[in-house]
């Protein structure tokens, strides 16, 4: 009987400063549009996967907690480990095990951090390659921002292209190319009301206002990418903005309207206006929940962190970093043996 092989990996989530919303119509999970991100250090997603041939199905456990078979997440997890049993000729189920060091139920991105650090825990126990680009693309085939965690820093992945079997996220520059601070202002605690996948969804086909949000993203993706080499803080700002804008304007614009934002998310755009006009450097971010993440310098951190707290409704706010990208903790074979 063969034995267990096991290991952990440990990845990060990240912020689009262009945004991924949409996805080619060819079924492959490949993005409409082209998008560049900030991995970011402060927060983790630990994840271990143990190929046991004593299992008769793929086993989640988050946070502690075991998943039921028929969960969505249980689900997206298996169809991963699948695509990974048929490239190694592993035929074992598995057990994954994982658990972020941030409010996982808090709607804030966990999917990006735990299909990345899925896809390369899984590769490193079934014994196939782990480099990057490869993690990158399986991640990419479940959660399209999952791509980019595969790697640290600034990162883009653009947009997919008719018959595209593979797509992997590229390294645009390193954490320490640009020491931004983020601050994230809280606005709701508990899970957000409309996933991402089934956001753009209803978003691409029912309304108008898509085919011009895919129309217009690969030029803010292009300045977004101009101001992050040029370290230039308010052209990036501006594109940054433009793009979270645009896509959340897509999706308000839906059939019935996807609005993801409430009053204190309102209330931090006004607040984060006022701190720019009063010169402190800050821009915001929206994904598809009522959060904001807000960008500014290592010098201005601790004026937009009072600022957004004084902010009504705004619950807490979590500081975060560039950092580094998906990483192993530990690998071993069946034999013992230290994996990559
Ligand atoms: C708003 O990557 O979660 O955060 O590919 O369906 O898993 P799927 O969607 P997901 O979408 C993330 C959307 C976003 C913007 C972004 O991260 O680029």
């Amino acid at each position: 009987m063969s034995a267990v092989s096991r290991a952990t990996a440990i990845a990060h989530p990240n912020i689009a400063l262009a945004k991924y919303w949409g996805k080619r119509a060819d079924g492959h999970n490949l993005p409409a549009v082209p998008s560049l991100s900030v991995t970011l250090a402060g927060m983790a997603t630990t994840t271990e996967v143990a190929f046991d041939p004593s299992l008769d199905r793929d086993e989640l456990h988050l946070g502690g907690a075991a998943l039921p078979p028929d969960a969505e997440a249980t689900r997206r997890v298996a169809g991963l480990l699948d695509r990974v049993r048929a490239a190694s000729g592993r035929r074992e189920r598995a057990r994954v095990v994982s658990r972020n060091d941030f409010p996982t139920a808090a709607g804030l991105a966990s999917s990006a951090s735990a299909f990345a650090a899925l896809a390369l825990a899984a590769s490193a126990a079934a014994g196939l390659p782990t480099a990057p680009v490869l993690v990158s693309d399986l991640a990419r085939k479940t959660s399209v921002s999952a791509a980019r965690s595969a790697f640290g820093g600034f990162v883009e992945l653009r947009a997919g292209r008719p018959g595209d079997a593979s797509l992997a996220a590229t390294p645009l520059a390193p954490a320490d190319h640009w020491p931004l601070a983020v601050v994230i202002a809280v606005t709701r605690e508990g899970p957000k009301d409309v996933g991402s996948s089934d956001g753009m969804r209803h978003t691409a086909t029912t309304s108008p206002y898509f085919p011009a949000w895919v129309d217009a993203a690969p030029s803010m993706f292009e300045a977004v990418r101009a101001a992050v080499l040029a370290r230039d803080f308010a052209a990036l700002g501006a594109a940054a903005e433009s793009s979270a804008l645009c896509m959340h304007a897509s999706s308000i614009a839906a059939s019935p309207g996807l609005l993801y934002w409430t009053g204190a998310t309102v209330e931090v755009i006004a607040a984060v206006r006022r701190l720019r006009a009063q010169g402190t450097p800050a821009f915001f971010t929206i994904d598809a929940g009522p959060h904001v993440k807000v960008f500014t310098t290592p010098e201005a951190r601790g004026a937009v962190e009072q600022a957004l707290l004084a902010v009504p409704g705004v619950l807490r706010t979590i500081s975060a970093a560039p950092g580094g990208g998906a990483h192993l903790a530990s690998a071993a074979s069946p034999e013992g043996r230290e994996g990559p």
